[in-house]
């Protein structure tokens, strides 16, 4: 069982990052072999329309999404973390999630079937303010990526009222929230 965790905040060992290692954690509490991608690190160019994926589901851009398709569609289950930036994810997941419409395209343009049905992901947010609506926009963003790569939105954990570099240290009962996601989501 392989686990793709996506961390889309640019602060390390900052709530997001604290949130997902937790997640890994409890994945790997079920023997599963995780993977953690820090997206602020990679060089991705977010999507010129230049629609070469219509061809053939691959995208004409050379960076480092080309190591990120592999490790998409090969992981059984996937995570997606990020922090809330004006109601939505942050522009680093936003563009590796927008250059997966090459995946959306071998899907939905030239049918090709994504690799396994059976495989899961799941969402982790966290937002400083408590607002009823903060989460919505980036839930249907992150379950239509899951869709376009084949994966079924199965969980998630939503935090509300973090702000502060690694505030969420403070949070004991969502740190373990995130490890049970993770174990839950890692079983077969
Ligand atoms: C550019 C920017 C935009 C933000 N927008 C929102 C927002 O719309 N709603 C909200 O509740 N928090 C917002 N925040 C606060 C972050 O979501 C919050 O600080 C979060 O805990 C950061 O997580 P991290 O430590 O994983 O980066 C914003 C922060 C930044 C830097």
């Amino acid at each position: 069982m392989r686990v793709l965790g996506i961390m889309g905040s640019p602060r390390i060992e900052g709530n997001t990052d604290l949130l997902l290692d937790e997640a890994l954690r409890g994945a790997q509490s079920q023997g599963a072999e995780v993977e953690k991608i820090i997206v602020d690190k990679l060089k991705i160019a977010p999507c010129r329309e230049y629609y070469g994926c219509l061809q053939d589901g691959n995208c004409v851009i050379r960076d480092d999404m080309d190591g990120i398709y592999p490790k998409l569609l090969n992981a059984d289950r996937v995570i997606v973390a990020s922090p809330i930036f004006f109601y939505g994810l942050t522009s680093q997941i936003k563009a590796l999630i927008d250059r997966c419409q090459a995946l959306w395209a071998r899907k939905y343009i030239l049918k090709q079937d994504p690799p396994d049905s059976g495989r899961r992901g799941a969402f982790i947010a966290v937002g400083a303010t408590g607002g009823k609506r903060l989460f919505d926009g980036s839930i249907l963003t992150v379950k239509y990526f899951f869709q376009s790569i084949g994966v079924k939105y199965a969980d998630e954990l939503l935090v509300r009222g973090v702000d502060r570099k690694g505030e969420i240290r403070e949070h004991p009962a969502e740190l373990s929230d995130a490890f049970e996601l993770g174990r839950r989501l890692a079983q077969v």
